[in-house]
């Protein structure tokens, strides 16, 4: 969703601007904007659309001086993607821009005592009010206006505001949005995510909620919302440039799936030692908990799917799932005898940190799976174990999915031995298993040499039915998100024992039918289920272990997998299917790494 960036110091803010909007790309907006402080003058430059338009528009930003600014790109809420909605917004008198990610839940009423008060608004955005409250309460002190204007907002947001009579001096401020500083040498950076600033600074300071900053080419100084200054921890940014970079590959989507195995030894080699799986940080009041709730968005939702059985198979132990967005006005049944599993990979979801303080609120215990470091759930947890996936650019996740996957089986072996409800031997066999999965999932990758021919064969489908049971079904789960948010092909996913209760109705003669079929202990039935489609006259693309002849004879055309123990498989099974939306959405044309409509980190309601 929106991104904000900033820099002060002694350099020419615009290209730098320019250069961190285009790392922010991925999180998905329509248009762009940025302003830069110049003597007393604000610079101000929007467009409509891609980055590219703004760096034509500035001539990579060249073509404005200044050493002071701010930067944003905008994913519409309050009002379309127009030029005059987008960010920078200014003050009626010139003298304040400020940009926003968030939303300012009480802008209406703020709107209107504005207007009265003769504040003239040019645009149909939330933020605007925010230019005009700190225009409103300036009387010389940026710092002092700055605070009253925060005071009188309502929502979440993480801003960056500059002042014309100050040049050189920026604030920014938190309220459930991520906003970290960024430490140089005589410059200073502000970013809602590190990838906008790693170029150029590894040093970084994490905001809190409720804190703001000043920050200066000379540093930073964090206040509490009272304007108390508080000292601050720098944190070391960690792992390498090239990891938000492609590397050579035609999206960070492919680069990211083939990533996977190296991805899932960061996630599993720290935490397998001498046989044993090893949890940091894992201080959970184990003797309360009588029921396990998983919560989350999208494909973390479809990684607890998978991640149920595992845990309830190895730990006995009931497993409710929950979408976020659902559970939050749910009124759910959670008490302190919950334990409450949250997955996030940006840790930034705003359904699933709402759905997270409510259980929180009713006494259960919070467990958070999170990818990126500092995050808001990540910090809001009881206890945080991270995937350790590294960077994760592309909009459509992959190598987020899968290490969620990880943890959760971490998890279910640690729990189980725990509780005693797993046997030594099959603990032990477990983990063995557990520690060839990065080898399992690169023998995925590289057994389905054919899947860009069968993109060729699949990518004019009006509709895709994904269909599977158990272990499968959860797998078809995400296989279908895959296929229809970057290719945008309508795809749906089916238990397949369901079919035959309506949706057969649906199968007709040349209707795609992508049909998994790796948990031996269904396979039977599944395999009725794909004779009954076939038929109805559906092609039938199959997900089987490679060998399996009773599938491959039935099947018109075949994805392969490796064996492996099906409480643990869903992690390899899912790598054809990414590979094959991959190329669908490929031989559509379509922008595979931002695909339309949608946004990376999801951070509004
Ligand atoms: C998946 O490809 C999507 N981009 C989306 O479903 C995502 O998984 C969901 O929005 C949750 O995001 P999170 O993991 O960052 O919380």
């Amino acid at each position: 969703m929106c991104g904000i960036v900033g820099y002060t110091g002694s350099q020419n803010a615009a290209p730098l601007l320019l250069e961190g909007l285009k790392k922010l790309e991925y999180r998905g907006y329509d248009s762009a904007g940025i302003a830069v402080v110049e003597g007393n003058t604000i610079h101000i430059r929007k467009v409509t659309g891609r980055i590219a338009n703004l760096c034509e528009k500035t001539g990579d930003g060249q073509g404005i001086p200044g050493t002071t600014g701010i930067g944003h790109t905008r994913w519409a809420t309050h009002g379309a993607p127009t030029d005059t909605n987008a960010h920078p917004h200014t003050s009626n008198d010139g003298r304040f821009a400020v940009v926003h990610n968030g939303i300012i839940e009480n802008y209406v009423e703020l709107r209107r005592e504005l207007t009265q008060k003769g504040y003239r608004f040019e645009s149909e955005t939330d933020t605007e009010v925010i230019v005009h409250l700190v225009e409103m309460y300036y009387g010389g002190d940026f710092k002092q206006a700055v605070m009253k204007a925060a005071n009188r907002l309502r929502g979440s947001y993480a801003l960056g505001i500059v002042c014309a009579n100050e040049p050189g001096r920026i604030f920014v401020m938190r309220e459930a949005s991520p906003l970290i500083v960024g430490l140089g040498i005589g410059e200073t950076y502000f970013a809602s995510d590190v990838t906008a600033m790693v170029a150029y600074t590894r040093n970084v300071i994490y905001l809190e909620d409720g804190e703001f900053a000043e920050l200066t080419p000379e540093g930073v100084q964090v206040y509490d919302c009272a304007g108390r200054e508080i000292p601050k921890p720098i944190s070391r940014i960690t792992w390498d440039i090239q990891a938000a970079e492609k590397g050579g590959y035609a999206h960070f989507m492919l680069k990211e799936i083939m990533e996977q195995p190296r991805a899932a030894k960061a996630t599993l080699a720290p935490r397998i030692q001498s046989g044993e799986v090893v949890l940091e940080n894992l201080t959970l009041d184990w003797g309360k908990i009588q029921k396990i709730m998983i919560t989350a968005c999208g494909s973390a939702y479809y990684a607890g799917c998978a991640g149920k059985y595992t845990i309830e198979k190895l730990c006995r132990i009931p497993v409710q799932l929950e979408l976020a967005s659902e559970l939050r006005y749910a009124d759910p049944l959670v008490d302190e005898h919950t334990l409450l599993i949250v997955l996030s990979q940006s840790g930034e979801t705003a359904d699933t940190i709402a759905a997270m303080k409510e259980c929180r609120n009713r006494g259960a215990q919070i467990l958070a799976i999170v990818n990126v470091v500092g995050s808001t759930i990540a910090k809001l947890a009881d206890c945080t174990l991270y995937t350790w996936a590294g960077p994760e650019i592309a909009v459509a996740t992959t190598k987020g999915y899968t290490t969620q996957l990880l943890v959760l089986y971490l998890f279910a072996l640690y729990a189980g031995k725990l509780r005693g409800t797993l046997k030594a031997d099959q603990y032990h066999r477990l983990v063995g298993e557990l520690r060839s999965l990065p080898r399992r999932m690169q023998l995925a990758l590289d057994m389905n040499p054919r899947i860009p021919k069968l993109a060729k064969k699949y990518h004019k489908a009006d509709s895709l039915f994904f269909i599977g049971r158990n272990t499968d079904y959860a797998v078809a789960l995400e296989g279908a998100l895959k296929m229809k948010e970057i290719s945008y092909i309508h795809a749906e996913s089916y238990a397949a024992g369901e079919l035959k209760h309506g949706t057969i109705a649906l199968i007709h003669e040349g209707q795609p039918v992508v049909a998994l079929c790796c948990n031996p202990a269904v396979m039977e039935k599944t395999l009725s289920n794909i004779v009954e489609v076939i038929a109805r006259g559906a092609e039938v693309l199959a997900v089987a272990e490679r060998g399996n002849q009773t599938v491959l004879s039935v099947a018109d055309d075949m994805l392969y997998v490796p064996r492996v123990d099906t409480l643990l498989s869903a992690c390899v099974e899912i790598i054809p299917l990414q590979l094959l939306a991959y190329y669908v959405a490929k031989e559509n044309g379509c922008d595979i790494d931002k695909p339309k409509n949608l946004a990376k980190s999801v951070t509004v309601e």
